[in-house]
């Protein structure tokens, strides 16, 4: 485990020397199935994987989650490690990027200053590890779509971004560590997001184009279930995250609820039938 930055620079260069190249994954902990698949894909190739574990306050507005986020740092830690990963990064900053675009709609206007946050911790963490590759969930899709560009912006575009998708439980739910946050009751609310995105899908597969048609289809799964305050239901470039008007092209439907104490988000990629 390191936690300085010539303890972190110091396992990259032992993954180095050893002729292997290196793979990063960041995370908050909490660590699931969903966390792990992404770094066995980061491992397959023989890469070295650096998993970090820090969560990152200055993402979190003043009224979220932050002090009850689940921490379980001596499980996240063995956890990695079974799963291939060799190092544990927990740091600590203050610095601010911003990224105009694609953090500008959807989570960004609902959580402002979640993306600046994100942005900037993420450029902090490829610039003290140097990786060959960055591996992100697609569950996190708007998340993909700022690093991409902040990573453009900032000419990091010699390390390629991998986009794993999104992991679920039997039941569709997607996974993440606020789950842990649902009572049994909103476990079967929180559904209602993967059956919205399914319903929008069957929606665009019967040949609908228009996007607020689409939206309207995961919004009425979500706003028909009890227990369940929807955010929003978009469809959105996959690029920019602007809003599209007709699906003549690939699309991100991105949703997000409250359920219970937990706020999810989900999304699926919807193509012109
Ligand atoms: P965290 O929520 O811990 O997620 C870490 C990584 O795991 C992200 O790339 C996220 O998209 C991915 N992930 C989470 N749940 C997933 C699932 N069900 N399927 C596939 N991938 C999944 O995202 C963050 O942390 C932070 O914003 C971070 C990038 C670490 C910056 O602080």
């Amino acid at each position: 485990m390191a936690r300085t930055v010539p303890g972190i620079r110091d396992a990259v260069a032992a993954i180095r020397s050893e002729g292997r190249s290196v793979a990063f994954v960041p995370t908050m902990g909490a660590l699931h199935e969903g966390h792990l698949t992404l770094v066995r894909a980061a491992a397959a190739t023989g890469a070295g994987v650096i998993v970090s574990v820090f969560v990152n306050p200055t993402q979190f507005g003043p009224n979220e989650d932050f002090t009850r986020y689940p921490r379980q740092e001596a499980r996240d830690a063995e956890m990695a490690g079974s799963a291939g990963a060799e190092w544990i990064y927990a740091p600590g900053f203050a610095t601010t990027i911003t990224v105009d675009g694609p953090s500008e709609g959807l989570e960004g206007a609902i959580r402002p200053g979640h993306f600046a946050g994100v942005a900037t911790v993420v450029a902090k963490l490829l610039l003290m590890v140097r990786p060959d590759r960055l591996l992100l969930g697609q569950k996190d899709a708007q998340q993909v779509a700022v690093v991409r560009r902040m990573m453009r912006d900032l000419h990091l575009d010699e390390i390629a971004l991998e986009v794993v998708p999104t992991v679920r439980e039997a039941d569709g739910l997607a996974m993440s560590s606020r789950n842990a946050y649902l009572g049994p009751e909103d476990r079967v609310a929180a559904l209602s997001l993967s059956r919205g995105l399914a319903a929008a899908e069957a929606t665009a597969a019967a040949g609908e184009r228009d996007a607020r048609r689409i939206e309207a289809a995961a919004m009425a799964v979500m706003e028909g279930t009890h227990g369940v305050a929807p955010d929003y239901a978009a469809l959105v470039d996959p690029d920019t995250f602007r809003p599209i008007t007709t699906l003549d092209g690939p699309a991100t439907l991105c949703v997000a609820a409250k359920v219970g104490p937990a706020r999810l988000i989900d999304n699926t990629l919807i193509r012109p039938t």
